[in-house]
């Protein structure tokens, strides 16, 4: 059976943006795939993060798993930090990329141009080493993720194939993103040209924001001036983010969204449709999340996922050992 593998960092307050772009997805993978899903706290620490938020968040991400339909019985979740081959295996690949290849990330980019040079740190830096890690350990064949990650998983590609080139064996498998066709890049409501992202409050909607808050948030988002509704993010990017979460969540193309609209003229009824829709998805999501946040119900998941992923990865990194040259004895 094939793989599929995707986690989400725990950094600060999920969005739409990643419900739409990836966390929504990845039940599709687990009737057909052996499928993945962790939460890379070990990556929320490449940038300053309260230890307590960390840890409260990293317990949301496993309840909003489960809410959004992963079945522990089909799909292995868990932590990153509780299977310590990635931190095993990011010794050793680290060895095998490139200083240059690694400056060139756009998130990288985006990233530390917001920092003081002296003080960007080294993990930041490094952070698509152990991303390539975690994809490898299991062989993934696929990793669902946005638009954003596309770029990580080509260097795990790149990487896939230094390896096994170097060592002419096939130890790792070529893993391949997989976005949705529709919503792998939601944007920001207040400034349609920036990706929504975990840090604006008045453009991103989270995903524990009270319903009234997201309405509000939608009737505001910033549009053009014009008044028809059609696909265009260069001339109308308001108008297409809403267009492509209408789209989204209504799993139809944005043709067919643009039919719907096409006689409508009126961007606040627009507006007030997509609102709708938004909701109708996301209360359900959030009462099925509340029930599943006690502690119980996580430590559960957690510890059924951290013995099932561990046997796996641990395997892996033996295999990746012995090809390497360490000395592996019982
Ligand atoms: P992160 O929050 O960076 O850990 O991202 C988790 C997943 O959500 C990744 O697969 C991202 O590509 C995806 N994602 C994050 N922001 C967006 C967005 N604005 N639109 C679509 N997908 C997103
Ligand atoms: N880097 C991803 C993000 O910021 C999260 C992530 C870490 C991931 N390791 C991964 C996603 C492996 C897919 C596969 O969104």
């Amino acid at each position: 059976m094939k793989r599929s593998l995707s986690g989400i960092k725990p950094t600060g307050n999920l969005t739409l943006g990643n419900y739409i772009g990836a966390l929504r997805n990845f039940k599709n993978y687990q009737d057909d795939y052996e499928n993945f899903i962790f939460v890379a706290d070990l990556h929320a620490l490449t940038l300053p993060i309260d230890p307590t938020f960390l840890r409260s968040n990293t317990k949301d991400i496993v309840a909003f798993y489960l809410a959004a339909g992963l079945d522990k019985d089909k799909t292995t979740i868990f932590l990153q930090s509780d299977v310590s081959a990635h931190s095993e295996l990011n010794s050793i690949l680290i060895n095998y990329l490139y200083m240059g290849e690694l400056s060139r990330m756009t998130q990288f980019k985006d990233k530390s141009s917001k920092l003081n040079h002296e003080a960007i740190g080294v993990g930041l830096f490094a952070y698509p080493v152990l991303m390539c890690c975690d994809i490898l350990l299991y062989n993934a064949d696929v990793v669902p993720v946005g638009e954003d990650q596309k770029q990580h998983v080509e260097l795990a590609r790149d990487l896939v194939h230094r390896f096994n080139t170097r060592y002419n064996k096939e130890i790792f498998v070529m893993p391949e993103a997989i976005s949705p066709k529709v919503g792998a890049r939601i944007m920001s409501l207040s400034d349609p040209t920036r990706k929504m992202s975990k840090s604006d409050p008045r453009g991103d909607i989270f995903l524990k924001d009270e319903p009234n808050i997201i309405r509000k948030k939608i009737m505001s988002a910033v549009t053009d001036t014009d008044t028809d509704i059609y696909y265009d993010p260069e001339h109308k990017p308001g108008i297409s983010n809403l267009l492509q979460i209408y789209s989204a969540l209504s799993d139809i193309d944005i043709k067919e969204a643009e039919m719907r609209f096409k006689d409508m003229h009126q961007y606040g009824e627009f507006k007030k449709i997509v609102a709708e829709t938004v909701l109708k998805e996301i209360v359900p999501f959030q009462e099925r999340y509340k029930s599943f946040l006690n502690n119980e119900t996580i430590n559960d998941v957690l510890n059924t996922g951290k013995y099932r992923a561990s046997k796996i990865a641990n395997k892996t990194l033996t295999k990746v050992k012995k090809t390497v040259g360490l000395y592996v004895h019982e």
